[in-house]
């Protein structure tokens, strides 16, 4: 990554298994209300479900909007009924993907090196994949944040990974859609920790991945938790399907 582009803030919005035809409009107003100037100096990615994507990269147009999926196979192809590999998503216009959100990890039971698998067939497809870990409630409250996070970073980080093509993100299972968001001392640390291990793990080559918070970013808390040394943007659930919210936390950057 070239020094200007070092950490560029990464605003991405994951609609979950939220959004019909109808809610495809939110591309254009989210256009209409940051204009030109912002998406040329942050990187913004909306990842809808799937059934969108192909519309909504052609909704983005040349706005400098990206489009990115929210869970990739870890085969390029084959009979997986219903899963979708990475390379179609890339075929129609994805420019990332989400790998390893806890979702998935609960509902689906993906282990770190599935999520890992994924996450090199992302890179393999020329994606960038964003790798998100967290721990729960229970894990926290028996302080084992740091070694929860630790293994699911070190087992589920691509082999290949480097800053251009691969995000982090930490999101706190118990912060997630719950409106409890972590204080600004707890996402310090923590983003502190998954730097060092980046460093650890894949040395120059990790040393400007980026590092998103996710957990109840809203309008309200998003400049706070922006202005945290090791926190490089968001991974935004709720907030990001209305573009009139999800544009104020982008302005929460400052443009930073
Ligand atoms: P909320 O912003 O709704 O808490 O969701 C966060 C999230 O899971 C993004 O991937």
């Amino acid at each position: 990554m070239g020094l200007d582009m070092a950490r560029r803030k990464l605003i991405a919005g994951n609609w979950k298994m939220n959004g019909l035809q109808s809610a495809r409009k939110q591309v254009q107003d989210l256009i209409t209300l940051q204009g030109g100037e912002m998406l040329a100096k942050l990187d913004v990615l909306l990842c809808p479900p799937a059934t969108l994507l192909a519309d909504m990269v052609r909704d983005a147009g040349a706005s400098g909007l990206h489009m990115g999926g929210q869970d990739c196979h870890a085969e390029d192809h084959g009979a997986h009924t219903g899963d979708i590999a990475a390379s179609m998503l890339k075929d129609c216009g994805a420019a990332y993907v989400i790998v390893g959100h806890s979702e998935r990890r609960a509902d689906h039971g993906e282990s770190s090196a599935e999520v890992k698998a994924k996450a090199e067939a992302a890179l393999a497809a020329g994606l960038i994949a964003i790798v998100c870990v967290g721990e729960t409630l229970h894990e926290r409250e028996a302080g084992q944040a740091f070694s929860v996070v630790g293994g699911q970073v070190k087992g589920s980080v691509p082999d290949g990974a480097t800053a251009e093509n691969c995000v982090l993100a930490y999101e706190p299972v118990w912060a997630i859609g719950t409106g409890k968001v972590a204080t600004t001392d707890d996402i310090a640390a923590m983003h502190g920790h998954i730097r060092e291990l980046l460093d650890a793990l894949g040395g120059t080559a990790l040393v400007d991945a980026r590092v998103l918070y996710g957990g109840s970013v809203k309008p309200g808390n998003a400049s706070d938790i922006f202005a945290l040394d090791n926190v490089d943007g968001g991974l935004i659930g709720g907030a990001s399907l209305k573009a009139a919210d999800f544009s104020a936390i982008i302005d929460a950057t400052n443009g930073r």
